[in-house]
C-alpha cells in the first residue's frame, strides 16, 4: 500500500525520491507527493493521481535540496484529493510528514489540537503528527535537542501503527519512527542515507539496510544514523545486506510484471526448493496442535499445507489472518504464518496473539528482514526475489514449494522430495505446451462475464486460487466451489454457457469430478477442463492437457495457466494486471 522514501546527501533529493517511489508504484496508491528542504526553507507538492501525471504537471524536480521524504498514499482517511495527499504539514508549514498505518487516537488529538487553536487542512490522521510537533515547539527556542524532543514526546502520544517519517525545515535531519509498519534505512556509500517503506525502492542506490525495530526512533544525517528505542534509550541495530538486484525489478522485455513473474516460475521454483527446511522441521516436529495463519493467495497456500499435514496425521487447521482472534483456542503451540511480503497487519495481529498466548511462531515468506520474520522464532525463505506485479504468482507457487519441502521433510518422504527438486524443471515444459493454447482460450473467455472455479481435495486450494486471481485483475465475478459444494445451492445460478473451469486431474477423485462436471453441462454450462486423462478432458467444451503429477502436486501445476488464463484475459479487457485498481501489494492496516 503506501510507500515511503526519505533521502539526506549530496544528491538531489528529488530526483531520489522520484525514483524510489516509482519502484515502489506496484504496492498501489492514488496520490503522491513530497517536501524537499535545501537546509534552509522547505517546499512541498502533492496531488491526485499517478507520479508521472503529478510530475508532468507540477515538477517534482523543482524542489532544490538535499534533504527530503515523499510518499504514495492509497487512502484511508479521506478520499484521494490534494488536501490528502501526503506529506502533510503544520499550521506554519514547517513541519512535513508522511506516514503509513492508522493512527487510532487522531479524532481525541485533533480534537485537542483544535481546542489550542491548530487549523486542520486535510481529512487524515497523519496531519496530527505535525501539529503536535508544533505544539511542542510552541514557546522554546528552535534547536537540534528542541526539534528532537518534540518529535520523541509528539510520537509517544501515538497510539495505533505508524511508518513515520519526519522533516523540519531549518533542521539538518531527517527523524523516522516505526510502530507496527515496515520502515528501514539505507546506507549510501559515500555521505548520504535513505529511509524507505520498502527495500525495492533503494535497490538502486544500496543493497545496505539497518532494520528498525518496534517502537524505534532514528535521526539520520548525511554521515549516519542515531536510533533510540522505544524507552528512549540510544539503540545500536544491526546491519544486513541483500543480494536483491535493481534488474530483478524489471520487466526484462515483457509488457507487464505479471507475464514475466509467470513465466520465470521454473527459475523461482528452483530457488524455493532449495529453501533450508530445518528450522521448521524442528520446531513442527514438536507440535501437538499446530495452526496455519495467513491472508489472500497465502491463505490458499496455507490450505495446501493444512492438508499435507493432516494426510500425516497432524491436526492443523487453517485460519484466516483476520479470522483468528475469534476462532484460536489457546492451546495452539506452534503457528506457521505464510506471508509473501512479511507485513500483512492480519496476519501480524494473528501471530502476535498466539506468541501471547504462548505458541512458537514459524514464519514463511519472501521478504528478509520483513516484520513477520523478526517476530517469529524461525523463517523459511522463500526466496523467488522482488514480485512487482500486486497479484501474488511466484510468490504463491514459491511459498507452495517450501510448504511441500518442509511437509516432506517432516515425514521423511523421499519420493516426495525427489519429485519437488524435479518440479522446475517439469513446470518449464508444461508452461510452453500450455502459453499458447491458454492464450487463445482466454480470448474467448474475455467475453464472459461469470465463472466458476471447480475442484475436490488438495485441488480445491488451487481453484479458490485462480478465482482470486481472476476477479483480482478482470474485475469479473468468479467463484470457486469445492466440486461437490455445487449442487447445494449454486447450481441455480448455471445457466446457458456459463464457463465452468475444472482442475481434474486423474485418480481417486476423478469420477466424483466427473458426475460434477456432467451436472454443469447438463444446466447448459460451458465447461472448461484441464486434466491429464483423455476421457476427463473429452467432457468439456474446451479442455487443456496437462502432464500427470502426483495429486499433492496439483495446486503447484494446475495453478500456472489458470495465472496465464487471467492475465490473458485481462489483456485482452485492455486492464491493467500490474496494478489492479483497489488493491495493493502488503496490506499494512487491519
Ligand atoms: C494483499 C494482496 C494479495 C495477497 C494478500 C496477502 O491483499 O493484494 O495478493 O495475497 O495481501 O499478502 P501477504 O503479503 O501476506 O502474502
Amino acid at each position: 500500500m503506501c510507500g515511503i522514501v526519505g533521502y539526506i546527501g549530496h544528491r538531489q533529493a528529488a530526483e531520489v525520491i522520484l525514483h524510489g517511489l516509482s519502484q515502489v508504484e506496484y504496492r498501489g496508491y492514488d496520490s503522491a507527493g513530497m517536501a524537499v528542504s535545501d537546509g534552509r526553507g522547505m517546499r512541498i507538492i502533492k496531488d491526485v493521481g499517478k507520479l508521472r501525471d503529478i510530475h508532468a504537471k507540477h515538477n517534482f524536480l523543482s524542489l532544490e535540496g538535499g534533504i527530503g521524504l515523499g510518499h504514495t498514499r492509497w487512502s484511508t482517511h479521506g478520499p484521494p484529493c490534494e488536501r490528502n495527499a501526503h506529506p502533510h504539514y503544520d499550521c506554519s508549514k514547517k513541519v512535513a510528514v508522511v506516514h503509513n498505518g492508522i493512527i487510532e487516537n487522531s479524532r481525541a488529538l485533533k480534537a485537542e489540537l483544535e481546542k489550542k487553536g491548530h487549523k486542520f487542512t486535510s481529512d487524515t490522521d497523519t496531519e496530527i503528527v505535525a501539529h503536535l510537533i508544533e505544539e511542542e515547539l510552541k514557546g522554546k527556542k528552535s534547536s537540534s535537542d528542541s526539534i528532537l524532543s518534540a518529535v520523541r514526546s509528539s510520537i509517544s502520544r501515538l497510539e495505533g501503527a505508524y511508518a513515520l517519517g519526519i522533516l523540519v525545515s531549518g533542521e539538518p535531519r531527517l527523524f523516522l519512527a516505526r510502530r507496527h509498519a515496515p520502515l528501514i534505512i539505507g546506507k549510501g556509500k559515500k555521505e548520504e542515507m535513505f529511509f524507505a517503506s520498502d527495500m525495492a525502492a533503494l535497490l538502486g542506490y544500496t543493497r545496505d539496510f539497518v532494520l528498525l525495530n518496534e517502537g524505534d526512533l532514528a535521526a539520520l544525517d548525511a554521515k549516519g544514523m542515531q536510533i533510540w528505542s522505544a524507552d528512549g534509550s540510544p539503540a545500536v541495530r544491526s546491519p544486513l545486506h541483500v543480494d536483491w538486484t535493481p534488474q530483478m525489478a524489471q520487466k526484462m522485455g515483457h509488457d507487464y510484471f505479471m507475464l514475466k513473474e509467470i513465466l520465470e516460475q521454473p527459475l523461482t521454483l528452483a530457488a524455493a526448493v532449495s529453501a533450508d527446511v530445518a528450522d521448521g522441521v524442528k520446531l513442527l516436529a514438536g507440535a501437538k496442535r499446530p495452526a496455519v495463519v495467513a491472508c489472500g493467495t497465502s491463505y490458499y497456500a496455507g490450505l495446501v499445507l493444512q492438508y499435507l499435514l493432516h494426510r500425516q496425521k497432524r491436526t492443523a487447521s487453517a485460519y484466516l489472518g483476520s479470522e483468528y482472534a475469534s476462532w484460536h483456542t489457546g492451546a495452539e503451540d506452534v503457528v506457521v504464518a505464510i506471508s509473501q511480503s512479511g507485513e500483512t497487519a492480519d496476519t501480524l495481529s494473528a501471530v502476535r496473539l498466539a506468541k501471547k498466548e504462548g505458541a512458537k511462531v514459524l514464519a514463511i515468506t519472501n521478504v528478509v528482514g520483513s516484520t513477520l520474520s523478526r517476530e517469529a522464532d524461525a523463517t523459511l525463505y522463500i526466496s523467488v526475489g522482488p514480485e512487482v506485479g500486486v497479484v501474488a504468482t511466484k510468490t504463491f507457487t514459491g511459498q507452495l514449494a517450501v510448504i511441500y519441502k518442509l511437509a516432506y521433510s517432516l515425514s521423511s518422504n523421499k519420493k516426495g522430495l525427489e519429485e519437488l527438486a524435479a518440479m522446475p524443471s517439469q513446470v518449464q515444459q508444461m508452461l510452453d505446451e500450455v502459453h499458447e493454447p491458454v492464450h487463445h482460450l482466454a480470448k474467448l473467455m474475455s467475453k464472459r462475464k461469470n465463472f466458476f472455479f471447480i475442484s475436490r481435495g488438495i485441488g480445491w486450494p488451487c481453484a479458490l486460487e485462480a478465482a482470486l486471481k481472476l476477479k483480482e485483475i478482470t474485475y469479473l465475478h468468479a467463484e470457486a466451489y469445492a466440486a461437490g459444494e455445487l449442487k447445494h445451492g449454486p447450481i441455480s445460478m448455471l445457466e446457458d454457457k456459463v464457463p465452468v473451469i475444472a482442475i481434474a486431474p486423474s485418480g481417486a477423485l476423478a469420477p466424483k469430478m466427473e458426475s460434477n462436471m456432467r451436472e454443469c453441462h447438463a444446466r447448459g454450462a460451458s465447461i472448461i477442463v484441464l486434466s491429464d486423462d483423455k476421457t476427463i478432458l473429452s467432457e468439456g467444451e474446451h479442455s487443456l492437457a496437462m502432464p500427470k503429477v502426483s495429486e499433492d502436486f496439483v495446486p503447484l501445476f494446475y495453478i500456472l495457466p489458470l495465472q496465464l488464463l487471467a492475465y490473458y484475459m485481462t489483456i485482452e479487457l485492455g486492464r491493467d494486471p500490474d496494478q489492479p485498481r483497489n488493491l495493493a501489494k502488503s496490506v499494512t492496516v487491519e
